[in-house]
């Protein structure tokens, strides 16, 4: 696997690429991988010749109190392991090669409704911030595919309107929650997670699963909510919202069926998790 940290180097391979026809898949990430992030490079070889992983803690999508500064950077394990799975190029840029302007002066991507609520909500600007990055690799890389995880629901909800509402000629694969053996989706922020509250952190999942088999069970999607909201505390957590959404719109809807899923977003101590479980098909 090459990997290159500049546009000229990333481009011109590009350009081969697309001359000899292959088909290009993306696979945006913010490093520090696991097996969530791997199945992400196992669908984009399925669905291309050629996969573009790129690795890039974007600064615009964090919050003044979030975990910039220690979100885990890890480039040569990640290296290791994307090259393990089949992965062709890594793109790895410093904050300089995708923001040369800086970021106050940067042009931002905002894609309405569908960002505002749920993480909107509680992360103001986060969402932007994504779009904005990833329209950018979008642009930089002009992938057929990329792929995107259904652990972060509403983000590839955000991207799939983008594509969408800026007729971007790219097919969004949704890829299945790689969860840990208790449920935990996987994820970079688990490692903050000290050994008593990651003894604790499967019972998110849990309590997602118990919503579910209540709303099955035709409890009224409000009661069922609350009941879940109080499970969730009981349990130690300080959850920020339960809600059940429709899969496309996320507005907020009252009964489990095709097309609903059900998000939660919870705090366990100063680390955040985030799950959510769609109608079985
Ligand atoms: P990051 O958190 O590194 O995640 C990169 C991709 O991996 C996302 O599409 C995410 O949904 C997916 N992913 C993470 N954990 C997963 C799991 N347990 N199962 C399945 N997929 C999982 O999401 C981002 O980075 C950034 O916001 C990014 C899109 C790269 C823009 O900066």
């Amino acid at each position: 696997m090459q990997t290159f940290d500049d546009i000229t180097n990333l481009q011109s391979t590009l350009s081969t690429w697309r001359r000899k026809g292959y088909r290009i898949a993306l696979v945006p990430t913010m490093g520090n991988l696991h097996e969530g992030h791997l199945r992400l490079v196992d669908a984009a070889r399925q669905h291309a010749d050629r996969v573009v992983a790129t690795i890039f803690v974007n600064p615009l999508q964090f919050g003044p109190d979030e975990d910039l500064e220690r979100y885990p950077r890890t480039l040569a394990e990640d290296q290791r392991l994307l090259t393990e799975r089949g992965c062709d190029l890594l793109f790895a840029p410093n904050v300089d090669t995708l923001y040369p302007q800086g970021q106050s002066a940067l042009t931002r991507v905002s894609v309405p409704q569908v960002s505002e609520g749920l993480c909107g909500t509680h992360r103001p600007g986060h969402f932007d911030g994504v779009a904005t990055v990833v329209s950018l690799l979008f642009n930089l890389t002009r992938p057929d595919v990329a792929c995107f995880g259904e652990k972060d629901f509403q983000q590839l909800a955000v991207i799939r309107k983008l594509v969408r509402d800026q007729h971007m000629p790219i097919d969004i694969i949704g890829v299945p929650i790689a969860r840990d053996h208790d449920g935990l989706a996987l994820s970079s922020r688990n490692h903050y997670l000290d050994d008593k509250a990651r003894a604790r952190a499967g019972r998110l999942h849990e309590c997602l699963l118990e919503s579910a088999r209540r709303l099955e069970q035709g409890e009224p999607s409000e009661q069922a909510l609350t009941k879940g909201l109080q499970q969730l505390e009981g349990a130690g957590f300080q959850p920020e919202y339960l809600a059940l959404c429709d899969t496309e719109t996320l507005r907020p809807i009252n009964t489990w069926q095709p097309g609903s899923v059900l998000l939660v977003a919870a705090r366990l101590g100063s680390t955040r998790l985030i799950d959510n479980l769609s109608f079985p098909t």
